[in-house]
């Protein structure tokens, strides 16, 4: 494509080296989209015939349609996914072929290729990510009013209902989701009419362009359009950040799938054996969904280091921006799709959870708070009932063993209704804040999540 100026072919360790056409082919099918908008905007501005129009068109779809089928022959020494397009469609139609890359750059071709390829895999992942949310309402329904203890620092803290646990990861999908409509939004800009990097002598129709593609507008420097990979950064920002919130979600699965806490069966589907000890049975979709958060961050911080100090404007360095997002965008939808299944399967281990939530010292705030209610400072009623705690775990024996007298000797407010207090239920019923577990507001917020999601495209 450059030859006019060369009297030696590039080497074959070059070829190897430089070529992306082994994956940048994914954007073939917005290259042809984009390439069907540049030859209507060439047309408009008098550089096309109606004739050679219609001919690229044709000659493009029909490379679309081999694409497609798997029947086209990709050529490395063709470099990238933009060369191997322009020449087969040289070879089919002839001259008017050669004339598409009039006032046409690679370099405003792969940015709005890349822009339109992601706006495609963005509305993806969102549809996974709703269908996660589903599965994940799903358990929570099928929890029912079963509670279990809620936990910070992975010391029994609180009871809470295992739905309300749930619906926690089902608000953070709903904001990864938001971080991907609000990337995409970002990224629906054109950069083609770019150029190099100057725009052109020729000037094309950059609205007509823009219309046809589905770009809300058109990029306002050309140095910065040809340059500018800020909308890739924040796809796998939002990509990484997800990732996160699957591996905390995956990290719950797996100690609650475990021995020690017993509280949900995964499905045999789900799980693997070990080829050693016959009686294990392993999460490992939650280990590897975990772990492929560290793929996740690792290609939002190897974009940024490749970009960290590029002069403008366009730099090779550059075509380093497509195996990252690429990654991401597979990882996190196969996690998503892969989680969303092993949950519609799983059960859970009620009698577990119960048992569990049963303890007694879940609930000893609520013995502060009744002393608050009796006008004791809070700092005082919860160094009282720290006491007390303190008594029970000396003589081995619950809270709720306590007589009232023993309540009295800490705290003369303490009155016969306060044993009431040590239940989980009614510790629950009380919570009855905006965003607080009581089982109504739980269950409001469940009915919620269904009918949004019900409206959800998945
Ligand atoms: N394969 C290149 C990339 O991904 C396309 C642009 C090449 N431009 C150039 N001037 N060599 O960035």
């Amino acid at each position: 494509m450059w030859h006019g100026r060369f009297t030696k072919d590039p080497s074959a360790r070059l070829r190897a080296y430089g070529e992306s056409v082994s994956f940048d082919r994914r954007l073939a099918l917005h290259d042809i989209e984009g390439s069907k908008a540049h030859a209507a905007a060439l047309r408009k501005a008098g550089l096309l015939s109606l004739r050679e129009v219609s001919a690229i068109k044709r000659g493009l779809d029909a490379i679309a349609k081999e694409i497609r089928a798997g029947r086209f022959v990709w050529r490395e020494e063709l470099e990238d996914v933009h060369m191997n397009i322009e020449a087969a469609l040289t070879k089919k139609i002839g001259a008017a072929g050669a004339k598409l890359h009039t006032a046409r750059s690679r370099n405003d071709q792969v940015a709005t290729d890349l822009r339109l390829w992601m706006r495609d895999e963005t509305a993806a992942l969102i549809a996974s990510v709703r269908r996660l949310q589903k599965s994940l309402v799903g358990l929570a329904t099928r929890a029912g009013d079963a509670i279990m203890p809620g936990y910070t620092h992975l010391q029994r803290a609180q009871p809470v209902p295992a739905a309300h646990h749930l619906l926690a990861y089902v608000e953070m999908l709903d904001r990864d989701a938001g971080r991907l409509a609000d990337a995409a939004r970002r990224a629906n800009v054109l950069p083609l009419g770019s150029g190099a990097l100057a725009g052109s002598t020729i000037v094309l129709d950059r609205a007509l362009v823009a219309r046809q593609l589905g770009f809300d507008s058109v990029s306002q420097n050309s140095m910065d359009a040809v340059s500018d990979r800020d909308f890739a950064c924040e796809f796998l920002s939002a990509c990484a950040i997800a990732g996160m919130h699957l591996s905390r979600l995956c990290e719950d699965t797996i100690l609650w799938a475990s021995t020690e806490f017993g509280f949900l069966r995964l499905s045999d589907e789900h799980t693997t054996g070990s080829s050693l000890m016959p009686q294990k049975k392993n999460p490992d979709i939650a280990e590897l969904a975990r772990g492929k958060s560290g793929r996740l961050y690792g290609n939002l911080v190897s974009l940024l280091t490749t970009l960290k100090g590029l002069p403008l404007s366009y730099n090779r360095d550059l075509q380093e921006d497509k195996e990252p997002v690429f990654d991401s965008a597979d990882t996190l939808g196969s996690s998503l799709e892969i989680l969303a299944e092993m949950f519609g399967a799983a059960r859970w281990e009620t009698k577990r959870m119960a048992v569990a939530a049963d303890d007694a010292l879940l609930v000893a705030t609520d013995w502060a708070d009744y002393l608050v209610r009796k006008g004791l400072p809070f700092r005082e009623a919860h160094k009282v009932v720290g006491k007390l705690v303190g008594q029970s775990v000396k003589r081995g024996v619950s809270l709720r063993e306590l007589t009232l007298k023993d309540l009295q000797a800490a705290c003369g407010l303490f009155k016969a209704d306060a044993m009431k207090c040590l239940d989980a239920r009614r510790s629950l019923q009380a919570r009855t804040a905006e965003g607080a577990p009581s089982p109504r507001r739980v269950a409001d917020r469940l009915a919620l999540w269904r009918k949004r999601l019900a409206a959800a495209k998945s």
